[in-house]
């Protein structure tokens, strides 16, 4: 059983992206700039956009935040993502999710211009991205995606499963392995609360992707000998043990799940940490204007 270091990873990732904010710079490019919107005070919320402002730093880029509190009118929040859309400077725009119950996701998400949707949220980025087309590519499957390229795990002809289907995981990502090329051209099957036989259908897997957000759900009966499992389960629980007062657990049961391996990713060190990079690297491609010229 190997681990999928995402913390590795990560750390490579930041080294190589810094290098590249110094050459384009050099050669007469701009500070990549990210601006990021975050609504209330959630906690978990306020915990990754502060990984995401200190990781732009890291890397040299410019970083934006604006604070609003819980109860912001959805037109005023609406009209700073216009005022954030025509600012030339700022390349990447992102708003932390989820937003209060009086705010409707999809206009906020539909409201950020495509060209600078560096979440990849925007149904022109997701519809491209079903149709192969270049597109921004949402951070947690980038993430997986990459994590599978860097340890060249095969992919053609395999039996894949994800479980859990949603829009910024579940889906995406089990359409990209199933497209065309590396690391594509997986059979994929998308398992949902309603699928029937799911632990049959999940211990065919030759990968396995768990995403459906319930702690330790996947357990050893359920994964094939020599399977690849990627694990993108963060459940917060509170924890006397740490000194953050709380402990990450993902989906998949690792203790007992990971001799049965060949890779496993662990929680947490695992996609986690490389979903801050995606979006970096987003950002990075939408100050080179690589996608959108
Ligand atoms: N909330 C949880 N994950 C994400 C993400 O990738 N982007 C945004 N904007 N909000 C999130």
């Amino acid at each position: 059983m190997q681990l999928l270091d995402g913390k590795k990873m990560a750390s490579e990732m930041k080294t190589e992206i810094a290098s590249e904010v110094i050459q384009f710079k050099a050669s007469g490019g701009k500070t990549p700039h990210l601006a990021t919107i975050l609504v209330g005070h959630d906690g978990a919320s306020e915990t990754y956009v502060s990984g995401k402002v200190k990781a732009c730093h890291e890397v040299g880029f410019k970083s934006t935040l604006v604070r609003f509190e819980v109860d912001i009118p959805e037109n005023e929040l609406l009209a700073k993502i216009v005022e954030l859309n025509m600012d030339d400077d700022i390349d990447g725009l992102i708003v932390q999710l989820p937003l209060p119950p009086h705010i409707s996701e999809r206009n906020v998400i539909e409201a950020i211009d495509y060209r600078k949707d560096v979440d990849g949220f925007h149904p022109v980025n997701l519809g491209r991205m079903v149709i192969g087309m270049p597109s921004y590519i949402s951070a947690t499957p980038a993430g997986i995606l990459e994590m599978i390229k860097r340890y060249n795990i095969p992919t053609e002809g395999k039996s894949c499963v994800v479980v859990g289907r949603s829009n910024i995981v579940g889906k995406p990502v089990s359409i990209l392995l199933s497209r065309k090329g590396y690391p594509g051209d997986a059979t994929v099957t998308l398992c949902h609360s309603k699928t029937l036989n799911l632990k049959e259908i999940v211990s065919q897997a030759d990968i396995l992707i768990a995403a459906l957000g319930q702690a330790e759900f996947i357990k050893a009966d359920m994964v094939k000998e020599g399977a690849v499992v990627i694990d993108v389960g963060i459940t917060r629980i509170k924890s006397s043990v740490t000194k953050s007062g709380w402990k990450l657990i993902g989906d998949v049961k690792f203790d007992e799940v990971a001799p049965k391996c060949s890779y496993i990713t662990p929680v947490p060190g695992g996609v986690g940490l490389l979903t801050v990079i995606a979006l970096l690297k987003n950002t990075m491609l939408s100050a080179k204007r690589t996608i959108y010229p």
